[in-house]
């Protein structure tokens, strides 16, 4: 009997995954680097399944039905490109290659042209959910050569999370790089994310003085509404988490915030795209700062500011952090979007908006009910240029505003940062504005470095230079510098 896949790379994610794969009634025939690891699968959580243990890339390669397909789940990097250049000697024209690690889209971009130019087919897909998610139904973001999604569509959708109405997490991204570069905005989608529900948590604790009970009971009750995610209910579940002594578990974690990576390259991506991406960037620095735990320790013992103290009405300020954080959402995706659209133009991939937030709608860290809007919202306007436009997402954040103009100042007022929620309203601030002070900043550039401008009482294109002080000359710095 021959296998419909195979997979190489047996840790964590690979296993659960083919695992996954077979319980959906697939053949899966796995190899691994360390080769025990294969013999060790087979007599242990693969007993008596569908499975082919192969001891060797040939041997791999040599039990797959045609076109064959070899997917990987090895560590991201170098070991990638090895793993192809083994593959390739014993493939033929037409199989598939499949990167199902967290590749950075750059590589992704390169070697599917790499690959198509042996005369065979690419794939390089994002898979979100972790352990679970990958033995259960994760999310899954397939991109790369066109040609290879019907040939893995079956498979890859059969072991993909179902939304309620039984569609499936997993529907073709786009071109080369497009699904690894759509799973690296996800990831910077689930750093925002995070980073605001942290700051909801901060400001109940050390400005309502709420307690971990009552806590627990405000997520609980948020993760029952429009806000319903995976990220609400673990946070529900981590603020009614106690230790072995009775005391909640959360508050013994130190305060500094590892990263792998990922927010950063969505960052980095939005710089060089020139989109303002700022929760997530924000979502990245907020991490970074608190890594800086010393000098932040000797910084608050050097350093005075305001003492929190909340005097108002708590519940409503509550119901204000609710919005707030909805708010804030509403931003971060609309940003995310934005990144991906501007990326979709610059490399040239048809991307299915609508799709992706049915990607993310389960299976992954991202999962949520408010998924589904976004869904509904790219259905009603496929070319929709910005989320906060979508006439359902304009008036919840008209909705919010008031509370979320509160939460930002109140904050502010008593000296804790919320970096997120205060980005997000400043960006709101300035999308809706007709007006920016950009006006100034090009007069100062033209000012110092006859970098030109145009008026508002001339037609576009048109661009002047003013001899500011009376000393330059009358040469415009674009006259020779272009
Ligand atoms: P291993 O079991 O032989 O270490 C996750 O780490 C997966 O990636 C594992 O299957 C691991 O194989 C594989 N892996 C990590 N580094 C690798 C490398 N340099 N070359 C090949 N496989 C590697």
């Amino acid at each position: 009997m021959k296998a419909d896949i195979g997979l190489i790379g047996l840790a964590v994610m690979g296993e659960n995954l083919v695992l996954n794969m077979e319980s959906k009634g697939f053949t899966v025939a796995v190899y691994n680097r360390t080769v025990d690891k294969v013999d060790k699968f087979i007599n242990g959580r693969g007993q008596g399944k569908k499975f082919i243990g192969a001891h060797s890339i040939e041997e791999l390669v040599a039990s797959l039905e045609r076109p064959r397909k070899v997917m990987m789940l090895v560590k991201a990097g170098q070991p990638v490109d090895s793993f192809i250049d083994q593959i390739i000697p014993h493939l033929e024209e037409g199989d598939i290659i499949i990167d199902g690690g967290n590749s950075h889209y750059p590589d992704t971009i390169r070697r599917t042209q790499y690959v198509e130019s042996k005369g065979l087919l690419y794939i390089g897909t994002g898979v979100s959910g972790g352990e679970e998610g990958a033995l259960l139904g994760p999310s899954m973001m397939p991109g790369g050569s066109n040609e290879a999604w019907p040939h893995v569509k079956d498979i890859f959708q059969a072991v993909a999370a179902k939304v309620e109405d039984g569609t499936p997490c997993c529907d073709w991204v786009g071109e080369n790089g497009a699904g690894h570069f759509v799973k690296m905005v996800h990831n910077g989608i689930e750093y925002g994310d995070m980073q605001i529900i942290s700051e909801a948590y901060f400001l109940m604790k050390n400005l309502l003085g709420m307690s971990h009970a009552e806590m627990h009971e405000t997520f609980k009750e948020w993760n029952e509404g429009e806000l319903d995610s995976y990220l609400i209910e673990i946070t529900r579940d981590i603020l009614g988490f106690v230790d072995e002594d009775g005391a909640p578990l959360v508050e013994k974690i130190l305060d500094t915030a590892g990263q792998k990576g990922t927010g950063k390259w969505t960052g980095i991506s939005a710089l060089d795209l020139g989109i303002p991406l700022t929760l997530i960037g924000e979502s990245v620095f907020a991490r970074c700062l608190s890594a800086q735990k010393d000098i932040r320790v000797e910084a608050s013992k050097a350093i005075t500011g305001p003492q929190p103290e909340f005097k108002g009405d708590k519940a409503a300020f509550i119901e204000d952090l609710r919005k707030a954080l909805l708010a804030s959402k509403i931003v971060s995706y609309a940003q995310g979007y934005n990144l991906m659209q501007e990326a979709a133009k610059e490399y040239n991939w048809n991307l299915n908006y609508g799709g992706i937030a049915l990607m993310w709608r389960g299976g992954c860290i991202i999962r949520s009910v408010f998924l589904g809007k976004i869904k509904e919202a790219f259905d009603n306007n496929p070319t929709l240029m910005n989320l906060l436009l979508d006439p359902y997402f304009k008036e919840k954040v008209e909705d919010a505003q008031q509370s979320w103009r509160n939460v930002v100042a109140t904050a502010m007022m008593n000296g804790i940062a919320v970096p997120c929620f205060a980005s997000a309203l400043t960006y709101f601030d300035g999308f809706r504005s007709e007006q920016l002070p950009a006006n100034m900043l090009q007069a100062q550039r033209d000012y110092f470095g006859a970098h030109t401008y145009e008026r508002v009482d001339k037609p576009r294109g048109e661009f002047f230079h003013t001899n500011w002080t009376g000393r330059g000359g009358d040469t415009a710095s674009s006259t020779y510098n272009v």
